[in-house]
């Protein structure tokens, strides 16, 4: 089986786990971890933030930055319902209401005019998700934010170096999350991170990360421990610099397969939006016309020939369950998406033979 996304791992990152073990520090509690301090300094290098503050999962992250952003019980935060779960678990968590609006049908990302729209006196802040790695709009975004008082956190767990008008994203939000799941581009096993260029913003998150202690034993206000192990801080370094080859190998791979795609005229090929660099976490396609039936038909015969092809998102977050008792609006765009598209292998392991053979069985299947 070829598989959607597979950690890449050598003797680097070994070496690199077995060091700390060796070191006798293991955590980063007292705010003496070298590793997490290096993880966090060469990650706000890279992304070009002021601060970047390590934590245990992308989904603390996500709950670290809305409650950063002041929001409280009874606000409102707008968000897209095309996105993995943790983007909306972040908000219900916080004791706000997540209010969903629809997508772009070309980008997969919340759309901007669909924000305003949902904008409410108690809206207080406003969440992008950079979906499949492809940055979300986030000028016209800025904008109404401006506008209306309101703070923005960007969901980039899936885009670890996708440029966004050439600057990476994260660049117009107040707080960017990232996740270093093992499925990413870039991983810790499990990891996150939250990247901020305000001070305050920093100083907050720090508390919020380590039980809201400003000193040892003395709470100042609701906190969790969120905190990184050391031992995930140093594959994070190791992966870093390992992650512009990634993105290279992953940007080659979706080229070879969009130029092979194109040529099946029931499929729809992914597009890096104006001005934006994708991370190419996740290459995905729609059967255009198709209905959940026939496209997951088609997933699964895909599986059968040996290609993990996999559904991001079959269900969207408003038709969850637990999450339907927040539906306002029927989302249409999100809905006819969550049945149309189905993502194909890139990572770095997947070979130029590999990717012909996707096209080719794609080819045969839709036939
Ligand atoms: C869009 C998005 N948001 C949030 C998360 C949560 O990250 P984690 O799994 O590290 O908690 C993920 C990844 O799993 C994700 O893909």
């Amino acid at each position: 089986m070829i598989p959607i996304n597979a950690p890449q791992i050598d003797e680097e990152e070994i070496e690199a786990v077995i060091n700390v073990l060796k070191s006798g520090i293991l955590t980063n509690a007292l705010g003496k971890g070298p590793m997490v301090q290096k993880f966090e300094e060469n990650f706000a290098k890279f992304i070009k933030a002021k601060h970047a503050l390590a934590v245990n999962n992308g989904t603390a992250a996500l709950h670290m930055a809305v409650v950063g952003a002041g929001v409280k019980q009874g606000d409102e935060v707008i968000l897209p319902s095309f996105t993995f779960v943790a983007t909306a678990e972040a908000v219900v968590m916080a004791g706000a209401k997540p209010v969903f609006v629809d997508i772009n049908p070309e980008t997969y990302n919340i759309s901007p005019e669909a924000v305003e729209r949902a904008i409410t006196k108690k809206t207080k802040a406003i969440i992008a998700v950079d979906l499949y790695g492809s940055p979300a709009d986030m000028k016209p975004i800025r904008e109404i934010a401006d506008k209306h008082g309101l703070k923005i956190v960007e969901d980039a767990a899936q885009a670890h170096g996708a440029l966004y008008h050439g600057k990476p994203v994260g660049a117009y939000a107040d707080f960017a999350c990232w996740s270093f799941y093992a499925s990413k581009n870039m991983t810790t096993g499990e990891g996150g991170m939250v990247t901020t260029n305000n001070d305050e913003f920093a100083e907050k998150l720090r508390l919020l990360r380590n039980h809201g202690e400003k000193e040892k034993y003395m709470s100042i206000m609701l906190g969790h421990n969120y905190r990184m192990p050391e031992i995930e801080a140093a594959i994070g370094c190791v992966q870093l610099n390992k992650l512009p080859n990634f993105i290279e190998e992953r940007r080659k791979n979706a080229d070879r397969l969009t130029v092979k795609l194109s040529k099946i005229e029931q499929l729809k090929p992914p597009e890096e939006p104006k001005n934006c660099k994708n991370s190419w976490y996740l290459y995905t396609v729609r059967l255009k016309n198709a209905n959940r039936t026939k496209r997951d038909t088609i997933v699964e015969q895909l599986k059968n020939k040996g290609i993990g092809a996999e559904v991001y998102y079959p269900h969207p977050i408003h038709l969850m369950p637990y999450y339907n008792r927040f539906r306002k609006r029927r989302l249409p765009e999100t809905e006819k998406a969550s049945e149309q598209v189905f993502s194909l292998p890139v990572h770095p392991g997947v070979t130029v033979g590999q990717i012909d053979f996707i096209s080719e069985t794609l080819s045969h299947l839709t036939k």
